[in-house]
Parts: structure tokens; C-alpha cells; sequence
């Protein structure tokens, strides 16, 4: 291919096409994640509007289950549904870690932990390309807030980078091996992301050993000749002559190699040939089916934030609901932006309550008139407030976790009205739930639960479907309690991730803080027992076995975690890490043998000093629990863990010397020399134990300075070698 040609292959035709370049086609790419966004274009229509397809639930639901099979099978059937469009890749998922509540994009990723986002986007992932349609794995990386977004520079340590940031993107690219990674807007330590080669070759290609396509973020890039030169190779959208052009000169004049380009050109190239080869013309997809898919999908995502005195599950022959809130007949189930999804049909709650009731159905819009709909309250057996968050949007982040002021005095007035209200949440990330919650016996936490969500809400207040949704974030006391709270958004183009590795619930426990509902958590309309622990090494890593007990009346799944911690470490560890889940169906009166494993790698930290990941030795805590705050058993494990011997050098103290045992010895040695070259003093001083406590925090070469000439160089060169 001419190096005119290869530079086109790198950028876009237009805003969802990549280019037909010689004999390689141009196939489709589109948003995601939650369904497929194929727009149509034509006058009036608007820039969103697309052909209908299934919305399925946003991540913020989907992340919810815990649930990686059920993640597995609608990533299936987004491929599905893209195969029937002609869709080669769509745009998701999105799984940047939800920092802060506040992030504006928070209902498109899935969790404030990394392995618990890592595990469920892998099966999103490999769901959807099991169909021949590529994923995108977005957005790499840092991009937890969206003020700013296309400029400020996330900054943030490299132990933090690696743990939290990363650890999901480095497990999905490992395992599910995603067609193609989009990166993100914002810069990274002061490098954009579409030019930053550490992250996108060093980090993505070499240590990962990526080897699908790295495609910008739509108007990520700033300098085509960067972007390439960093390993990026497709940009989007197009067309973008002008950045041929430059990228074609730069390869004529010799300032970007040839080999870049080429290999940006071939591995669209790639693409192009693996999207042509599993296109399926006349393919079609049965969205009734998916519909139903979607319903389970919400009503598993659904979490039962409080249930006082059993007022849930409603009985069938309910004499009179209540069901008051807008939202209950205009629901809100996606947020704004790139993902927005014309659906194939969109049911509420309103209407699904009243095919699940035998008894009567009244409706009170609320918001306006909240002194009817306490009328109605008061004389209904049930009230049921529907409310929510009306703000989140791509582009823009929440400015407080607050409900609209029209919610909460309608959640109020209808709760002093009849006792027995339930509030059900419609919300894309966290909102504060306190302190009305107090008066309220009953809360569901609904989220954004796509365009089945109406059923699947119903579904679970009758309790056809016995909630099993986990919290994936914290719900704080109050917003300034969270631990981004100083560092968020940032100011004057940069954003500094001040909490380090303490991101949400790392943050909450290290601090001892109180929350209003933990990570983890979420209720049943049964009761599980746990009872028998017992945790093994398998490979360097743990198997954990646990037997769960059923003891309520109802067939419920409960979703066990796996928490654990270190005794003692060399660095700062949260105090409780999650590192496996699982979701497990229990029939009332039943009892599931539960293994899960966790990875050596899941056990690992990022050792600076080193520049890799270690496993610790030591003995670690195994809890196992049915949230981050409900531990129901633990058991204490010693792990060999890996060789983390770091060389001594002039600059390891004298403490770090004599805590080796090869440096202590080649240490005490050399000081004998030391002495016997007429640098006694000094030895002496080291054996001397209230000496050495002063001593032990000096650098070896700062030591050899006092010591003069008695502390020869040859006598140094021995030691280091001796040492090492
Ligand atoms: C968003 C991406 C999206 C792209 C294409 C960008 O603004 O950040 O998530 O895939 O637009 O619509």
C-alpha cells in the first residue's frame, strides 16, 4: 500500500465509518454500550436519532447483578442486534472506575472496584464477540469525571494508575482480547491520551500484549503524526485530509517512521478483514426475546435498599396502590449522550403494577400536586413513590447527590400520609438516600434500568423476581464524606487523584466512616446462613469454599464475597479488597456448596520500587460476606508469596542492610574490615544498639562518608557485590 494510502486507513470517512481504502471495505462502528445506536441521518431528525433497538440495562444496573453470565448473554445478544445492523464494533463498554458519585457518566461504568468491573466487562466482552462483532474498551484511561473532559490532565500516581485505574483494562484485555480499545480525552499525567506511548504501547501492547486496534476517542486526538507515533491507529471521527497529509510528509521527510504507519494501516486493515469476514447479511434478531432478556437483566440489577417489617414483597390481592411519581409513567431508564438508545418499546411501571395487581391501581403524577397524591396515599392500603435523579449526562458532571427538591417533599408528605410507602429510585450513579429514608419503611434502589425496566420493577415489589442486586458503590452518609471529595473536579487543568488507592469503599473503611449503605450491599426476601469457610493455595492464589444456606421461604440468590486483607505489608493496603463474587441461585431450605477462586495476580500490589507486580508473603485474611459491611466468615491463610528481594545498593540504609540476611552478613563483614583499616569507631558505634537506631536510617553511602578513608571503595565494591 502506498504511504497515502496507509494514512487514509487511519482515519475515519465519516462519523461512523472507517475508510474504503484499495481492496479493504469500510465497515461500521457505533454506540454502545447498552444497545446499538445506528443513527439515521436526515433533515429534522436531530443528531441522536438512530434506528430502534433493545435498550438493555446501562451498566449501572447490569454491574448491579454481579452477575457475569447474565452479562455474558446480553453482550451475546448486542451482537446479535449489530450483526442484524451491520455493525462491526460497538462502541463499549465503558469501564472507567466510578471515582466519584458525582461523575456525569457513572450509569455507563460499572462499579467503584476494579476486579468487580474487570470480571463483568470481560464477559460483556466475549458475549459480544462471540457474535464476530468487536468490542471497544473505553475510555483508556483516567476518564472518571467528564468536566474537562477533552483537557484536563487526571493526575495520578503509578501504584494508584496500576491497581485501581488500570487493573480492569489490563484483566479485559488479557482475557477477552477486545477488538479494538478507544482512548479516552483527558490527559494523563499531563500526556493526552491519544499521544501518551507509555499507556498505549509500553503498558497496552508490551506488557498486555494487545494486539487489536487502538482507535481515539471521537476528536481525541490533537496531533495525528503523536497519536501515531504513540501507537494509536485509527482516528475518529472523519474524514481528516489535512491529517493524512501531515501523516504521509512525516513519513516522506523521516520524522515518523514508516513502521508506525504501516502498522497502524495493517491493523485496521485487520479489522476491517475479521469485521467483513463475520458479517452475516440478512441476519436478523428476535427482539421480543431480547425484551424479555432485558426485563431479567433489570430486575436483577434492582437492590432492596431497606425493607422494614417485610413490607415487600406486595401480595398479589394488595386492596389499593398507590402509585405516585411521573416517573412511574414517564420512566427514566438511560442517560444522556453518545449512548442514548431509541428503544424497540418502552414499558413502565405504572402500567406493570396494574397487570400485576388484583386489587385497584390509582395514579398521582406527584411532583406538581404532592397534596393529592398524599390524598391518594391516605387512602390506599400501599403507596408507592416513584423518584429520581433527572441530570446525568455525558459531557457534564452532577453537581450534588441531592433528589430534586419536588422529590423529596412529595417522598415526605406521602410517608406522613400512609405508613406502608415504598420509594422506588430511578438514578444513574449514587444519590443521597438519608435522612428521609428514615421515614420511608421500604426503598428500591431502580437505577437506569433500560426500556424493560417498568416490568422488572414490578417484578420485584410483587416479588415474582426476589431481589439479588448488590450495591457496586458506596451510597455515602454525605457528599463530603466521599474520598475524592478535596480532589474532585479539580481546577485549572488539572485533576489530582489525591486519594490514591483508596477509592471508594477502600477509602470509607481505611477512615472507619460511617456510610448509609455499604458497597456490597442489598437485601432479599429470604435469609442466607453461611457456615463452613475453608480457604487453600491453589497456584499461588486461594481457593475459598463456603456453604450458603437458604433459611428463609422463598427461592433467593445470594451473591457471596470475597474480601481480603494482609496482616501486615510494605505498603498501604485498604483494609478490605474484594477479589471474588459469585451469584448464586438457592431454592428456599437449600444449601449451595460455593467455590470461588481468587488469582495470585488479583492478591498482587504495583511495588514501585520494583516497577512490577508482587504478591506479599504473609498470612491474609479471607473474609467472605454478603457486603463490604456484613462479613459472615473468615479464615487466615499464609501465602508464600513471590521473590521480592530488592538489590542493596548506597542508597538502601543501614536498617534495610542489616534486615536482609545476605546484607547483613556481607554488611558486618565489611564493617570488620572496616575496623581492621582503622575505622573502628565507627564500627563500634553500628554494633552498638542504641547507636544503630540512629544509624539505621542513614543510606549506606552517606555512612561510608563519615568513615573516611577506612571505608575503602574496594571495600564498597565487595559489599554491594557480596550483597547482591
Ligand atoms: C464518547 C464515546 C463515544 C463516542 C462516539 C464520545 O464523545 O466519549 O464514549 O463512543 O463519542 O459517539
Amino acid at each position: 500500500m502506498e504511504i497515502e494510502e496507509q494514512a487514509a486507513l487511519t482515519s475515519g470517512a465519516d462519523f461512523w465509518h472507517t475508510r474504503a481504502v484499495a481492496d479493504v471495505p469500510a465497515v461500521m462502528v457505533t454506540d454502545g454500550p447498552h444497545g446499538v445506536r445506528k443513527q439515521v441521518v436526515g433533515e429534522g431528525l436531530g443528531l441522536l436519532a438512530s434506528e430502534p433497538s433493545t435498550c438493555f440495562p446501562p451498566a449501572v444496573a447490569m454491574g448491579s447483578t454481579w452477575d457475569p453470565e447474565l452479562v455474558r448473554r446480553v453482550g451475546a445478544a448486542l451482537g446479535e442486534e449489530c450483526l442484524a445492523m451491520d455493525v462491526a464494533v460497538l462502541l463499549g463498554p465503558g469501564i472507567n472506575l466510578k471515582r466519584t458519585p458525582l461523575g456525569g457518566r457513572n450509569f455507563e461504568y460499572f462499579s467503584e472496584d476494579p476486579i468487580l468491573t474487570g470480571v463483568l466487562a470481560t464477559e460483556w466482552v466475549a458475549g459480544l464477540q462471540s457474535k464476530g462483532v468487536g468490542a471497544s474498551l473505553k475510555h483508556f484511561a483516567i476518564n472518571s469525571q467528564e468536566t474537562d473532559r477533552m483537557r484536563v490532565s487526571a493526575d495520578v500516581d503509578e501504584r494508584t494508575l496500576r491497581e485501581m485505574y488500570l487493573r480492569a483494562f489490563q484483566r479485559v484485555v488479557q482475557r477477552a482480547r477486545p477488538w479494538t480499545v478507544m482512548c479516552s480525552y483527558n490527559r494523563i499525567n499531563g500526556v493526552y491520551a491519544s499521544q501518551h506511548r507509555w499507556l498505549l504501547t509500553d503498558v497496552l501492547r508490551g506488557e498486555w500484549g494487545y494486539e487489536g486496534v487502538l482507535v481515539s476517542d471521537w476528536g481525541a486526538v490533537v496531533d495525528r503524526v503523536e497519536a501515531v507515533r504513540a501507537g494509536l491507529d485509527l482516528t475518529m471521527p472523519g474524514p481528516d485530509d489535512a491529517g493524512d497529509r501531515d501523516l504521509a510528509a512525516a513519513v516522506r521527510a523521516g520524522s515518523l517512521p514508516a513502521a508506525a504507519l504501516q502498522t497502524a494501516a495493517s491493523r485496521v486493515e485487520s479489522l476491517v478483514r475479521r469485521a467483513v469476514a463475520a458479517a452475516t447479511p440478512g441476519a436478523t434478531y428476535d427482539a421480543d426475546a431480547h425484551h424479555a432478556l432485558a426485563r431479567e437483566a433489570a430486575s436483577r440489577g434492582i437492590v432492596l435498599l431497606k425493607n422494614d417489617g417485610g413490607l415487600l414483597p406486595l401480595a398479589a390481592g394488595e386492596p389499593s396502590i398507590a402509585v405516585i411519581g411521573e416517573q412511574a409513567r414517564s420512566p427514566r431508564y438511560q442517560g444522556g449522550g453518545s449512548s442514548l438508545i431509541n428503544p424497540t418499546r418502552l414499558d413502565n411501571a405504572l402500567d406493570e403494577i396494574t397487570a400485576h395487581a388484583a386489587g385497584t391501581v390509582r395514579f398521582a403524577s406527584g411532583y406538581d400536586d404532592p397534596e393529592a397524591a398524599a390524598a391518594l396515599a391516605r387512602e390506599s392500603s400501599v403507596a408507592i413513590v416513584f423518584a429520581g435523579s433527572e441530570e446525568e449526562t455525558e459531557g457534564s458532571d452532577r453537581t450534588s447527590l441531592e433528589l430534586p427538591a419536588a422529590h423529596l417533599a412529595l417522598i415526605e408528605k406521602v410517608a406522613a400520609a400512609n405508613p406502608r410507602t415504598v420509594v422506588v429510585l430511578s438514578n444513574g450513579a449514587v444519590i443521597r438516600t438519608g435522612p428521609w429514608d428514615a421515614a420511608v419503611p421500604a426503598l428500591v434502589e431502580g437505577w437506569l434500568l433500560g426500556q424493560a425496566g417498568g416490568g422488572a420493577i414490578a417484578d420485584v415489589l410483587f416479588g415474582v423476581v426476589n431481589p439479588s442486586g448488590r450495591l457496586t458503590e458506596t451510597i455515602p452518609v454525605k457528599l463530603a464524606d466521599h474520598p475524592s471529595y478535596l480532589d474532585f473536579p479539580g481546577e485549572q487543568g488539572h485533576v489530582r487523584y489525591g486519594e490514591g488507592i483508596h477509592v471508594g469503599y477502600r477509602g470509607f473503611d481505611a477512615r472507619e466512616q460511617e456510610v448509609a449503605y455499604p458497597f456490597g450491599f442489598g437485601l432479599s426476601y429470604t435469609t442466607f446462613e453461611y457456615s463452613g469457610l475453608s480457604v487453600s493455595t491453589v497456584d499461588g492464589g486461594l481457593e475459598v469454599r463456603v456453604s450458603v444456606a437458604n433459611t428463609g421461604s422463598r427461592d433467593g440468590r445470594e451473591v457471596v464475597q470475597v474480601y481480603t486483607s494482609i496482616g501486615s505489608s510494605r505498603v498501604r493496603r485498604a483494609p478490605r479488597e474484594l477479589k471474588a463474587f459469585a451469584s448464586v441461585p438457592i431454592a428456599a431450605g437449600e444449601s449451595a456448596e460455593v467455590v470461588l477462586t481468587v488469582d495470585a495476580g488479583d492478591l498482587a500490589y504495583w511495588d514501585v520500587e520494583l516497577g512490577r507486580w508482587v504478591v506479599e508473603a504473609g498470612d491474609y485474611t479471607v473474609a467472605v460476606g454478603a457486603s463490604s459491611r456484613d462479613i459472615r466468615a473468615t479464615a487466615t491463610v499464609a501465602l508464600a508469596g513471590d521473590d521480592e528481594r530488592r538489590p542493596l545498593t548506597v542508597e538502601s540504609t543501614i536498617g534495610e542492610w542489616f534486615a536482609d540476611p545476605r546484607g547483613a552478613q556481607a554488611l558486618a563483614e565489611a564493617f570488620a574490615a572496616m575496623a581492621a583499616a582503622g575505622g573502628g569507631a565507627m564500627a563500634q558505634t553500628a554494633a552498638d544498639p542504641a547507636m544503630f537506631s540512629l544509624m539505621a536510617s542513614m543510606p549506606l553511602g552517606r555512612v561510608v562518608s563519615f568513615a573516611g578513608d577506612a571505608f575503602s571503595p574496594e571495600i564498597l565494591a565487595d559489599l554491594l557485590k557480596a550483597a547482591n
